[in-house]
């Protein structure tokens, strides 16, 4: 398939759409177009194939262009468009909560529906607070993040995640009351781990110095990513979530986990809190909830945590927090359709069954030049690549783009290239994409 897909865009035509996460200049020098998707590919507005070694951004669990989904929203965008849920309801927004709760760790069966992995974080940060306020404890406003995290790029998200460059700009309008956790990352030690590292379970009593720091009676919440990917896929210690979550309860802190790439089967489970079985009281998630096809997040909260906010007259809102889109329609359509496919396809499992062949294939990497580290987990891969001198990233984007230039598509940060297919991917995809990238390592200086 080598036909044109779209008519090229002239220089002048990429200047009005201001990119995200992108360097605008050198993109619109050079753009990189995707026109088309089914299944693992894209294909280019000049109709090259692309093999899609990131599921587009983490989301596309179930491949591209799957015709359910696509069948759901028409039909709902032909029923009805848009319902407010502000004082109104409608019922698939119901069915879809229920159909949540069913796969949901255990408790986590009350659900607040948004729009991005962003707006969730938020909500869930506000709802730690609300929730202690409901109970009489409105002190707990301190909300611990962790170095390296990445939650988005609202206020909240930012101010609790640990990326210098998502944070320096806006330094005095952090949100007040944050500490941080140390990161997890230690290539010295656990280099070319298998799995998770068996190293660092002890960087959780961190949290112990701080609450020492700041007292218990004073910190709402911790939120951490199970695994993080955007800082480039960092696991954690073995035994580290338990002990967070153990010191979490001794104090009366809230544990949220966001799971905004972890959830809807990336490493094996549904959730990441499952395959780790450690179980949060919040839980973000968006991206592989609509299989990325329609915006939508959501936060999944204890039912304990419900029920606090449900007191005082029957009349009063308990939760002044909501988005015109929540529960949209069509998002809920594209949302239910995905838990078929996810049910059908045993798609939310999958990962497990793939995580030894991947493991291996990932790690065959090691001993390329420049790779100082080899991270895997689930349907998670990241190879790590010795920065050039006084030069961060620029060796992990040459490779990226040369990967893009050869017909495959991952994702870079950093001096990390990172992986994380569509979970229906094949054996013969797993070895083209470990191959690709293999070649072009080899290729790079
Ligand atoms: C763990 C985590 N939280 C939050 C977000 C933000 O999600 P969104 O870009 O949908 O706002 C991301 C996005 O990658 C993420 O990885």
């Amino acid at each position: 398939m080598n036909a044109q897909l779209t008519p090229a865009l002239s220089h002048d035509e990429l200047d009005a759409f201001w990119m995200p996460f992108t360097a605008n200049r050198q993109f619109k020098a050079k753009p990189r177009l995707l026109a088309r998707a089914q299944g693992m590919h894209y294909w280019t507005d000049d109709g090259r194939e692309v093999l899609d070694g990131v599921a587009g951004l983490w989301c596309v669990n179930a491949g591209h262009a799957r015709r359910e989904i696509t069948e759901a929203v028409a039909k709902q965008l032909g029923t009805m468009e848009f319902a407010p849920t502000f004082q109104m309801g409608h019922p698939i927004a119901f069915e879809l909560a229920n159909r949540l709760a069913e796969i949901a760790p255990p408790g986590m069966e009350r659900i607040f529906f948004t729009n991005s992995g962003s707006e969730s974080v938020d909500t869930a940060l506000k709802i730690a607070i609300g929730y202690h306020r409901a109970r009489g404890a409105g002190q707990r406003t301190r909300l611990i993040g962790r170095e390296k995290g990445y939650h988005g790029v609202g206020f909240g998200g930012m101010s609790v995640g640990g990326m210098v460059n998502n944070r320096k700009t806006f330094g005095a309008s952090m949100v007040p009351g944050v500490d941080h956790l140390p990161h997890t990352l230690d290539i010295e030690h656990n280099a070319f781990s298998r799995g998770l590292p068996q190293w660092g379970a002890h960087l959780a009593n961190e949290l112990e110095r701080l609450i020492a720091l700041h007292d218990a009676s004073t910190i709402a919440a911790v939120i951490v990513e199970p695994i993080s990917g955007s800082a480039g896929v960092i696991l954690p210690p073995v035994g580290y979530l338990k002990r967070l979550r153990e010191i979490c309860d001794k104090n009366e802190i809230l544990l949220i986990f966001d799971e905004v790439i972890t959830g809807f089967g990336r490493i094996g489970k549904p959730f990441a809190s499952q395959a780790f079985d450690v179980t949060p009281d919040l839980m973000t998630t968006a991206k592989g909830l609509t299989n990325g096809a329609v915006p939508m997040g959501a936060v999944f909260a204890q039912r304990k945590i419900y029920d606090a906010f449900m007191q005082g007259p029957e009349n009063s809102i308990e939760l002044f927090h909501g988005y015109t889109y929540s529960a949209h329609p069509v998002a809920c359509a594209a949302a239910l359709a995905t838990l078929d496919i996810y049910a059908k396809e045993g798609l939310l499992t999958r990962a497990a069954s793939l995580a030894s062949e991947w493991e291996k294939a990932v790690h065959s990497m090691r001993g390329l030049p420049h790779v100082i580290d080899v991270r895997n987990f689930g349907l998670i891969g990241a190879v790590e690549l010795e920065p050039r001198a006084g030069k961060p990233g620029a060796r992990a984007f040459e490779v990226f783009l040369k990967c893009f230039e050869r017909g495959v598509m991952v994702r870079q940060t950093g001096d990390v290239i990172a992986m994380s297919p569509p979970l229906i991917i094949e054996s013969k995809q797993i070895a083209k994409l470990v191959e690709t990238l293999s070649a072009v390592i080899r290729d790079t200086a």
